[in-house]
């Protein structure tokens, strides 16, 4: 990474304000190498630096696996709250550029979400023809009809306002009302509405494995760092 400004660093990775960093740099909060770096115009990478003694965070960009919780909305927009950023450490959210969600998760549905500043990454990830495989645990209010599997896996099922049928999609049946679903693709409220559109209402819904990523012991609401090697 090249060097930056200090202030520039400072505001960048959401430290402070511009306006501010020079008082974080004359109190000697940020060194390099044991040195403190005293003035705000002075340059240095980002990987050297340490801030009131520690690395400064994800110097190379933001890539976290979280695992949301019921209840939160993927959205920046507080009239939504609560929000998923409001379990996420605060000075993200002031970093250029901004970290937000590789895709959503409902309000009603919990589990693994990856969270990033990497737009083209998040593109990636998305876009229909490199679509990764996303596996969801899935519980439902009613029996399930006879060959569901079948419907979910013919590429034909149409949903109510969509021009395109949905993708073959992977159903395992693993209880009277449970199944687990593998999509590759990421429609409106896809999961719930493909259920309904069956006769079984969806209870409850959650993100087990995004491609190979799966949560592991993480508990509700943490999160972890990932490499980019690791979406492979
Ligand atoms: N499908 C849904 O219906 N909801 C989600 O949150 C994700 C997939």
């Amino acid at each position: 990474m090249p060097e930056l400004r200090l202030d520039t660093l400072l505001s960048q990775f959401g430290y402070c304000s511009r306006r501010e960093a020079p008082a974080w740099t004359k109190a000697g909060r940020l060194t390099r190498s044991g040195q403190a770096l005293l003035r705000p115009d002075q340059r240095a990478a980002p990987e050297e630096v340490l801030v009131d003694g520690s690395p400064v965070e994800f110097p190379r960009g933001l890539l976290v696996l979280f695992h949301k919780p019921l209840g939160y909305a993927c959205s920046r927009d507080p009239a939504e709250s609560p929000l998923i950023y409001d379990l996420l450490p605060p000075r993200w959210s002031r970093r250029l550029p901004c970290p937000f969600s590789i895709g959503r998760l409902d309000r009603d549905t919990s589990g693994l979400l990856l969270i990033t500043d990497d737009g083209p990454l998040c593109h990636r990830l998305t876009s229909p023809r490199h679509e990764v495989e996303k596996t969801y645990e899935v519980a439902v209010a009613a029996p399930f009809p006879p060959g569901l599997a079948a419907c979910f896996a013919s590429g034909t099922l149409l949903l109510r306002g969509e021009a395109k049928p949905c993708l073959p999609a992977r159903l395992e049946i693993t209880g009277e009302r449970s199944a687990r679903l593998f999509l590759r693709e990421g429609k409106y409220h896809q999961v719930r509405r493909m259920f309904a559109s069956q006769g079984c209402p969806v209870t409850t819904l959650h993100r087990h494995a995004f491609g190979a990523l799966t949560l592991g012991e993480l508990p509700p609401g943490a999160w972890r760092q990932i490499s980019p090697g690791q979406l492979a």
